[in-house]
C-alpha cells in the first residue's frame, strides 16, 4: 500500500540522491580543473639601496608585477590571494623570504592584470648581505573556495641580482 507519506520519503530520497550526484561531480570537475597561471615581473629600478644605522640592507625596487591567474577561477572559487616575495640565501638562513607586495583578486574579471609599484612592504635584510644578492621572486597564491579545502601554489621566478654598491 503506497500512502501519501511513503511516496513523499520516495520523492525526498530521489532528489536527495540526485543532489548528491551533483555535488560530487561539481567537486569532482573543480578538482580536475588545473590551472595555468603565468606571472612575469620586472624590476623597473632601485629607488634607493642603503644600510641603516642598526646594520641591517635595505633596498627600495619599483617593480612591474604582470600575471594572468584566470584560469584559477572556477564556479567554486571566492577570491584568491596572492603576494610577491623576494627569496634569497644568505650564510645564516638557507631562505629568507621577504613579502615585497600583496594583493586579493575577487574575480575572473579582474585576475589578469599588471601594476607598476613600489615594494609595499619594506625589503629588510636582518644583517648587511644584499650587495650584489642573487634573489627570486616567487608570486605565491591562496585560492579560497566558495566550498572545499584552500589551495595554495607559486610561481618561482629567478635571476635577479641587487647591485654591489649601495646607491
Ligand atoms: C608592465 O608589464 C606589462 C606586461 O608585460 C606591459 O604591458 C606594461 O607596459 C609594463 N608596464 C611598465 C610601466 O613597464
Ligand atoms: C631560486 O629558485 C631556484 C629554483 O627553485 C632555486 O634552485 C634557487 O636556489 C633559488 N635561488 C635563490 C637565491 O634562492
Amino acid at each position: 500500500m503506497h500512502s501519501f507519506g511513503y511516496r513523499a520519503n520516495a520523492l525526498l530520497t530521489f532528489a536527495v540522491t540526485i543532489l548528491a550526484i551533483l555535488c560530487a561531480f561539481a567537486s569532482l570537475s573543480d578538482n580536475l580543473n588545473v590551472p595555468n597561471p603565468s606571472a612575469h615581473v620586472q624590476v623597473l629600478s632601485i629607488n634607493w639601496f642603503q644600510k641603516q644605522p642598526n646594520g641591517n640592507d635595505e633596498v627600495s625596487l619599483t617593480l612591474n608585477v604582470s600575471a594572468d591567474l584566470q584560469s584559477m577561477f572556477t564556479w567554486n572559487t571566492k577570491q584568491v590571494f596572492v603576494f610577491l616575495a623576494a627569496e634569497y640565501e644568505t650564510p645564516q638562513n638557507s631562505l629568507n623570504q621577504v613579502s615585497l607586495w600583496d594583493g586579493i583578486i575577487p574575480s575572473k574579471e579582474h585576475a589578469k592584470f599588471w601594476t607598476h609599484t613600489a615594494n609595499k612592504y619594506r625589503f629588510i635584510d636582518q644583517g648587511s648581505n644584499l650587495r650584489g644578492k642573487e634573489f627570486n621572486l616567487t608570486l605565491h597564491w591562496h585560492v579560497m573556495p566558495k566550498t572545499g579545502k584552500m589551495f595554495a601554489d607559486k610561481i618561482v621566478m629567478t635571476g635577479y641580482r641587487l647591485p654591489d654598491e649601495y646607491r
